[in-house]
């Protein structure tokens, strides 16, 4: 149950941060909308919470949990690259873009394969 909140937080979150790309680039104003505001502060708490719920819940923490770590660490970076994406121009903006939904990805197989890098 769990499990599926935090998968379906998973999916919003990665839908949240390509909607808002698109936003700025065809929609700028709606960025200032206070749901689109909010909206991805909320699902991003919900999916860490329901994370750490999960770590409890499935006795993560009694064991080896360096991919649980690597997971945290790359959320930052995901969520770093997020930021400098809505914050630059050109290249720069799509190179971020494609490297954030890169590790974002690598984030989902380290989930499913609990293999992490520490
Ligand atoms: C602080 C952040 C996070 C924590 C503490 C966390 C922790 C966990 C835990 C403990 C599980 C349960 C594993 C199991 O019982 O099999 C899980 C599952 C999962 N997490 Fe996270 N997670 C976090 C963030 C994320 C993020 C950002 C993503 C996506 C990019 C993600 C994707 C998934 C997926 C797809 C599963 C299901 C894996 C499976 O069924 O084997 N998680 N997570």
């Amino acid at each position: 149950m769990v499990k599926h909140l935090h998968m379906l937080f998973m999916l919003l979150a990665v839908l949240s941060f390509v909607g808002r790309v698109g936003l700025q680039k065809f929609k700028p104003d709606l960025l200032e909308n206070k749901l689109v505001k909010v909206a991805p502060h909320a699902i991003a708490s919900l999916l860490v919470l329901t994370g750490i719920v999960l770590v409890f819940q499935g006795g993560w923490a009694q064991g080896d949990m360096g991919w649980v770590y690597s997971k945290v660490i790359l959320l930052f970076v995901f969520v770093g690259l997020g930021l400098y994406t809505m914050k630059s121009e050109g290249m720069k903006k799509w190179a971020a873009a494609a490297a954030a939904l890169l590790i974002y990805f690598y984030i989902i197989g380290i989930a499913f394969s609990k293999q992490g890098f520490i």
